[in-house]
């Protein structure tokens, strides 16, 4: 096929996507969405590698255009559905995770659905391509029939400086605060990479972030310890940024770290602990996983050719349904671990991982969680609910989650 009869083509569809929008109120991003979740399964026929190589690429596309791609109404949840923490007012206990918004856009988009907060980065201190291989440049794919996915992005980032420049020139939203996710620039000794890490966060605090989330999870670069955590160069970062950062605080800016699900049970306490004393407010538990081998059994068999194929060719972090309980399990713990620690400051626990619907929200409740975050499960709610992504979840509170949440 030519060039000019491919355009041709491609404007016959975009003009039959419009007017699909149309004719049901919706925009082209949402009907985008629909129509990629409709035949996402489509991608498990294809052989694994153009598979992959198609959705990255549509991924990279539509995440550009999402970012953009406004609600002209705002959605307000009922009051009694926020959530009150450090002093911030969350209007709903759930927002986005961390990669969503990599270069801090999209917060009108999120905040007029309704978002409980914001959270843009990862950043690191200076900027990075990402992960390209097999010529294919931010390897992602979705496992259609298992709501899972894995992505081996490698962080890309346009780094600390220009993200937090952005972030100073957002107009706030009631109830929907403002976070930045950072990490220490992977591969570089970390006698350079603390002090340069220290530095972005304090660039955050002067562009008036609400809170700041650190990234010690990312399995995607060099460097990434796996569930081994509690390592010396961890307590290090983590002790540069209790005396740089957090000893000099001349407003409140809770500052959480964020692990993977994959760290083992047994080591939240502990970790919980070296938190606390440090001075920080909160954990996220967390990040994508590597346990490959055994989530394995956790994805539909319509799927496993191209789990088998991503996790070999790529690795990557896997992230979803399939991290639900793991997630809520390591939350849980961590809880339990604050409870008998009785911090004399405010300590939270962000739970993220698997979160899909108002039912996970609850569950995160019973086990003392007060916020959550998600990243798979809203785009699949978005791909049905489309900009109405947080009122269906509101609707879908029962009364016995108003009642629990209230
Ligand atoms: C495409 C993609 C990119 C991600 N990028 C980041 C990131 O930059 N920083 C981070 O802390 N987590 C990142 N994550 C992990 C998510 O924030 C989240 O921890 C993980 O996906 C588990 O949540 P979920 O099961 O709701 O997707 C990314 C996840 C995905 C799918």
């Amino acid at each position: 096929m030519s060039w000019g009869n491919m355009r041709a083509c491609s404007r016959a569809f975009q003009g039959l996507f419009e007017a699909i929008s149309v004719t049901y109120s919706m925009s082209f991003l949402e009907t985008l969405a629909r129509i990629e979740h409709r035949l996402r399964g489509v991608v498990g026929v294809l052989p694994p590698s153009v598979g992959v190589r198609l959705f990255s690429a549509g991924r990279t596309a539509f995440a550009k255009e999402f970012a953009q791609d406004v609600p002209p109404k705002v959605f307000i949840p009922p009051s009694e559905l926020g959530v009150t923490a450090w002093g911030l007012r969350f209007q709903l206990p759930l927002w986005n995770a961390a990669g969503m918004f990599k270069k801090g856009e999209g917060y009108d988009v999120v905040s007029r659905q309704g978002a409980g907060g914001y959270v843009a980065g990862t950043t690191t201190s200076r900027a990075r391509e990402g992960n390209v291989r097999n010529g294919v440049r931010w390897p992602a794919i979705p496992y259609a029939h298992s709501h899972a996915g894995s992505n081996w992005m490698g962080l890309p980032n346009e780094g600390h400086a220009v993200v937090a420049a952005r972030l100073a020139r957002i107009e706030r939203r009631a109830g929907c605060p403002v976070g930045a996710s950072v990490s220490a620039e992977p591969g570089l000794d970390d006698a350079m990479a603390t002090p340069e890490l220290v530095e972005g966060i304090k660039l955050y605090d002067g562009a008036g972030v609400d809170y700041i989330e650190l990234n010690e999870s990312c399995p995607n670069v060099h460097g990434y310890q796996g569930a081994t955590i509690l390592d010396a160069a961890l307590l290090k970062r983590l002790d540069a940024i209790a005396t740089h950062v957090l000893a000099h605080r001349s407003r409140r800016l809770p500052v959480v770290a964020k692990f993977s699900t994959d760290v083992n049970l047994e080591q939240i306490p502990e970790l919980v602990q070296t938190l606390i004393e440090r001075g920080f407010d909160g954990i996220v538990l967390g990040n994508t996983s590597t346990r490959y081998a055994e989530y394995r059994s956790a994805i539909d068999q319509r799927d496993t050719s191209l789990y088998d194929y991503f996790t070999s060719t790529y690795g990557g972090g896997l992230s979803g349904g399939i991290l639900r309980l793991d997630s809520l399990a390591a939350a849980r713990c961590a809880v339990d671990a604050v409870r008998a620690l009785a911090p004399s400051h405010e300590f939270q626990v962000i739970r993220c991982g698997g979160i899909s619907s108002a039912a996970d929200i609850v569950e995160s409740h019973k086990a003392g969680v007060l916020l959550n975050q998600w990243y798979v499960g809203y785009f699949e709610a978005f791909a049905l609910a489309g900009h109405n992504v947080y009122g269906a979840v509101v609707s879908r509170m029962s009364e016995s989650l108003t009642e629990t949440l209230s």
